[in-house]
């Protein structure tokens, strides 16, 4: 393991635990049903690797945020993600029984709760973000109206809308990266760009730079995630290996070839790196993490 993939680890490792702790303090303390209440803390606190959070940490910090506000904007967009997982299981999605290597939602709950559930997550997620502490109301708007871009019909539902349209198709080159920019890009994308922004003074260029990271990052994080759904193993992904494959899921391998696809992700590892040059050691996490999503075995 390399110096950096160390570093990510234990980058990682911090994030996560600052991260659960404010997820486990913070969320539904005011739910109507107990029952959704579970469900909602099942889907957000069993396990998952916060590489969304971790992101949005390690830009505030390249962008030479100290403090904490940074904090639960990268816990809003986890919220979303978490959303986002939940409805992907689903039977008319992805149909999926397997999730972080426990029971997706639906089968530990039922159909409706978990859709609940998912829908409640997002609502909650805009709510933290609308709140954030530390940050000016203009921030926060602009964050929110960030995160809403990202996570509706011109982001990830966008992306969803597109994959299951194109379930037995075989799309092309740019079809296919436009529905990965969606569907997982957009949410990695905006992951780093809130973070960016929760910084004392933004520097446009620099905001600028890390969004060119970010999108290779997303485009990169779902080659990864494809790749894994062929050489992964069910015990260590946490979710069904082959999934794609028994659905006709359009993806990087089956257009390339598993070499094809490997080489693609080599590539966009090195467009995000380049667009961090003229940044000094303060961007170090984000170099570190990028690393990490492309040879991350889970
Ligand atoms: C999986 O995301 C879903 C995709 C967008 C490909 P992650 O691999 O980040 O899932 P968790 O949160 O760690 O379980
Ligand atoms: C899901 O892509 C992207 C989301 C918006 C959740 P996948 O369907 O490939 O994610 P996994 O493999 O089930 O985690
Ligand atoms: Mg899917
Ligand atoms: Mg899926
Ligand atoms: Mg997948």
């Amino acid at each position: 393991m390399s110096g950096k993939n160390l570093l990510a680890s234990d980058f990682l490792e911090t994030c996560r635990a600052r991260v659960d702790a404010e997820l486990d303090r913070c969320i539904t303390r005011d739910s109507a049903s107990g029952r959704l209440q579970e469900a909602m803390r099942y889907s957000v606190l069993g396990g998952g690797k916060r590489i969304r959070p971790a992101l949005c940490l390690a830009a505030a910090k390249a962008m030479g945020q100290t403090g904490d506000e940074a904090l639960i904007p990268a816990c809003s967009v986890e919220l979303i993600h978490a959303y986002s997982l939940i409805h992907d299981d689903l039977p008319a999605m992805d149909d999926d029984e397997l999730r972080r290597g426990r029971p997706t939602t639906h089968i530990a709950f039922d159909e409706a709760t978990a859709i609940l559930a998912g829908d409640a997550l997002q609502a909650l997620a805009f709510g933290w973000l609308a709140e954030a502490p530390g940050l000016s109301e203009s921030v926060r708007l602009i964050m929110v109206r960030e995160l809403a871009r990202a996570s509706g019909h011109g982001g990830m539902v966008g992306g969803q809308a597109i994959d299951l349209e194109s379930v037995g198709k075989t799309l092309a080159l740019a079809q296919l990266e436009t529905m990965h920019r969606h569907k997982t890009g957009a949410l990695i994308e905006t992951s780093v760009r809130i973070g960016a922004l929760t910084a004392p003074s933004v520097d446009e260029q620099a905001l600028a730079s890390l969004t060119q990271y970010a999108k290779a990052l997303g485009l990169a994080f779902q080659v990864q995630d494809d790749l894994l759904d062929i050489e992964g193993d069910t015990t260590v992904i946490g979710k069904p290996q082959g999934s794609d494959a028994a659905r006709a899921k359009p993806t990087y391998p089956a257009l390339l070839g598993l070499e094809g696809a490997r080489e693609h992700l080599a590539n966009l590892l090195e467009q995000a790196q380049q667009s961090l040059q003229a940044f000094g050691p303060e961007a170090d996490p984000l170099r570190a993490m990028a690393d990490y999503v492309v040879a991350r075995t889970h």
